[in-house]
């Protein structure tokens, strides 16, 4: 992010807009987020434009994936879509404003919904590594809110309500693609802390107990700033390691891309066919 500006957040997102839009002049309907290991929906993608976060003004740049960090425009199952190669954590040490300005301006492009997808652990015992979770609610336990400070009135209200935060049409419809292909789905409670630590035994324990289906480490900042703009969004969960009682091992960020990488396939043919259905 360019900390040299006196503008406004609203402002640097108009710029950013601003930009991409004199680059790419359709609309793209549908808005993707990744997840860790999970970028191989990409490769279905029909490329129109690739636009590198390091270029687009008041963009946040990854310092670990500025390499490959870029918007992506194109053809998915023949929706005009834009998928950000790359994302945001706040354990990076990004703001929550830093962490949503993409989705603001994914926004202000004209999506007309917003997929999220995130590798996450079991807190289910009913659970296993590699299934996926559709995301029906969540639990947000970050120690920042983006949309702390003045509210950007122009995006939506002050008090966004969050009673139905993912669209439960198209969490049935997931559902429903699941099991006309035999993946094994559940639906569930997504619950996001900050980390970069993964849990202790008595923090999974305390999160199954408040609710929690899957723990993790995104998704929540970026679905509260696309419900503050009443942006229908699906979100769903690769299940990467174990955590309820008994299952809880010493992973490795090699073990979560393991599971990551045998949810994918399932995952992405979920997506791709929503996409379609939209
Ligand atoms: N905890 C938090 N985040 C995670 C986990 C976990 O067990 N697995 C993948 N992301």
């Amino acid at each position: 992010m360019n900390s040299a500006s006196t503008l406004s957040y609203s402002e640097q997102i108009d710029f950013a807009f601003d930009y991409i839009k004199k680059l790419f002049l359709k609309t793209p309907q549908v808005g993707i987020i990744l997840g860790t290991g999970l970028g191989q929906l990409i490769q279905n993608i029909e490329i129109e434009l690739e636009v590198s976060y390091d270029t687009i003004p008041f963009f946040p740049v990854s310092t670990v994936e500025s390499h490959k960090g870029k918007l992506i425009f194109g053809k998915l199952s023949g929706k005009s879509v834009v998928a950000m190669q790359g994302r945001f954590h706040y354990y990076e040490g990004y703001s929550m404003k830093e962490v949503t300005f993409p989705v603001r301006v994914m926004k202000k492009l004209g999506i007309g919904h917003l997929f999220v997808s995130n590798a996450a652990g079991g807190l289910n015992p009913d659970y296993n590594i590699g299934e996926l979770m559709i995301i029906n609610d969540h639990i947000d336990l970050f120690p920042e809110n983006p949309l702390r400070g003045k509210n950007l009135d122009t995006f939506g209200v002050r008090f966004p309500d969050m009673s139905e935060p993912y669209d439960l049409s198209l969490v049935k419809k997931g559902l429903d693609i699941a099991v006309d292909n035999g993946l094994i789905v559940h639906q569930g409670v997504y619950a996001a802390v900050q980390g970069p630590n993964l849990e202790t035994k008595a923090e999974y324990k305390y999160l199954r107990t408040i609710g929690g289906d899957a723990i993790g480490m995104s998704t929540i900042p970026e679905v509260i700033v696309a419900r503050h703009m009443e942006l229908p969004v699906f979100a769903i969960s690769a299940i990467t390691d174990l955590c309820s009682p008994g299952k809880v091992r010493k992973i490795s960020l090699a073990e979560v891309l393991a599971g990551a990488a045998k949810a994918e396939p399932g995952m992405s043919l979920i997506i791709r066919e929503l996409v379609k259905s939209l």
